[in-house]
């Protein structure tokens, strides 16, 4: 069965209060409806509409920057086309902005929102299915549960058989008794779709085109209609106001921890580690509490993270430790050990067992093996050897007001505590300088360097 799928994200979002289109509300790091094109893309949609209208520029900008393969959230999806739809007039007119680009494309078409983001693709799955092997005409997802959340109410004969859905606002008192409810979550058999859609009539009390008037038009056709009953209420929360978006992200935030806990990895306390959905981490590492692991993070096996941790977009080797320190775009080999306070920023690559103390800044830079930078200290635009010891409150002046200059250090360096390296500036291997130096002339290697400025005053190795 050849599927398409649509989308619907037209609709303002009012009860939100923003100037943010809804469905850019990010859950869990991601703007919602990228959960929406996740799970369509899982279910193997051969074409996706999105139907954008309230901010469609931005909706449309931020989607296609998703998908840009340099950006962070990149949903693996294919064939994502846009359709507009200028005024909200319902949502059966809505799914009619997507005709044109899907009509003929495909055997059955799916619809869901762009703000439901915890449906699960098992569950869609399963309604996908029953839509193939039913050959039904329409497949419902329906919900029962005591809480209405005002959704339209299924409406059965004696016999149980669907006869329509009725709108809550437009139900009879006995109709808002009923407690199966629409999820608005559909499979349409795709001809029969395009074809009725165009002569649906605006209705109820709204005067909107309803695409739930399509099940009774399918009963007054004779044709069968499939229902897939749920009574998981959460899975179906639709986010219409910020109190839902927090609820909806901790319940996400939940499904992310509990799959990394399953999968080896020991989370002090949930409650307060708060990881995206691309970040990855290695069995037996232990996060610790107040941990964000963000962006397209990979943590290696045998680390011990938090508390306090601050991670972005950064790969983190095995066995390594970063307590209450901030860290972005880096990469960590093994074994190496951050913090308490430190902070690596873009560009920062660690090789193995290097130790970074409290209040030390790398930015740009690589540092070697073994390397110690242990207290106070800014070093940027640098590239350090191996088992260099950057001493407290040494600072690479790697900006000249114009220009950013590199600082060159070679392995087996010490550099005395305060020195000022003015970039740029090599230091040869084995050198040294005195605490307090302003280094701004290349120091060779095997000497030492002292004063303001620092001039070599010997060889250290004919001593
Ligand atoms: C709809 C269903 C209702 C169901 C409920 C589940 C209809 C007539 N009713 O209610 O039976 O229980 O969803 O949430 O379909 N949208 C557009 N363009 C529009 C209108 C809506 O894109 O013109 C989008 C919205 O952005 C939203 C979704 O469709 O994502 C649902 O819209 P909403 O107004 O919340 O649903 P209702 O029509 O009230
Ligand atoms: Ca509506």
């Amino acid at each position: 069965m050849k599927l398409a799928a649509v989308i619907l994200a037209a609709g303002q979002g009012t009860r939100m209060k923003t100037r943010l289109p809804k469905v850019l509300h990010p859950v869990v790091g991601k703007p919602m409806v990228w959960y929406a094109l996740e799970t369509v893309a899982a279910l193997g949609c051969d074409q996706t509409v999105l139907v954008v209208g309230h901010g469609a520029d931005q909706v449309r900008d931020t989607i296609s920057n998703l998908q840009s393969p340099i950006s962070n959230f990149q949903p693996s999806i294919s064939t994502l086309q846009f359709a507009e739809q200028r005024e909200q007039r319902g949502t059966g007119h809505a799914v009619l902005q997507a005709r044109d680009a899907l009509r003929g494309k495909s055997d059955a078409v799916f619809i869901v929102y762009g703000d439901m983001p915890l449906l699960r693709a098992e569950t869609l799955k399963k309604l996908t299915d029953l839509h193939a092997s039913s050959r039904a005409t329409i497949t419902l997802l329906t919900l029962v549960a005591d809480d209405s959340m005002a959704f339209g109410r299924i409406v059965r004969d004696a016999n149980k058989r669907v006869l329509g859905i009725v709108e809550e606002r437009d139900a009879t008192p006995e109709q808002l008794a009923i407690r199966e409810l629409n999820c608005g979550v559909y499979c349409f058999d795709a001809a029969w779709l395009w074809d009725r859609l165009a002569h649906l009539q605006p209705t109820g009390a709204q005067n909107e085109y309803y695409l739930t008037d399509l099940v009774a038009l399918a009963v007054r056709e004779n044709r069968a209609i499939e229902t897939m009953v749920s009574r998981d209420a959460e899975e179906m929360l639709g986010i219409n106001t910020r109190v839902q978006l927090v609820q909806a992200e901790k319940i996400m935030r939940a499904r992310i921890n509990d799959a990394l806990m399953l999968s080896g990895v020991t989370l002090i306390d949930p409650a307060t580690t708060y990881i995206e959905p691309d970040v990855t981490i290695g069995e037996d590492t232990i996060i610790e509490p107040n941990t964000h692991l963000r962006g397209k993070t990979r943590i290696g096996a045998n680390c011990r993270i938090g508390p306090n941790a601050i991670i972005r977009d950064a790969q983190i080797g095995d066995e390594c430790a970063i307590v209450a320190s901030d860290v972005t775009e880096s990469i960590i080999e093994a074994r190496v050990q951050i913090g308490p306070f430190a902070r690596l920023r873009a560009g920062t690559h660690l090789a193995r067992a290097v130790r970074i103390g409290n209040f030390g800044e790398v930015k740009n830079s690589r540092v070697g093996e073994k390397s110690h930078i242990g207290h106070f200290s800014y070093v940027g635009d640098a590239d350090l050897g191996a088992r260099v010891n950057i001493g407290a409150g040494t600072i690479t002046c790697n900006y000249d007001g114009k220009r950013k200059n590199r600082t060159l250090i070679g392995d087996d360096v010490f550099i005395g505590s305060d020195t000022l390296l003015i970039a740029p500036v090599t230091i040869g291997a084995r050198a040294r300088t005195g605490a307090g130096a302003v280094v701004n002339k290349d120091v060779p290697a095997d000497s030492l360097a002292v004063g303001v400025p620092a001039r070599v005053i010997r060889k250290l190795n004919d001593k």
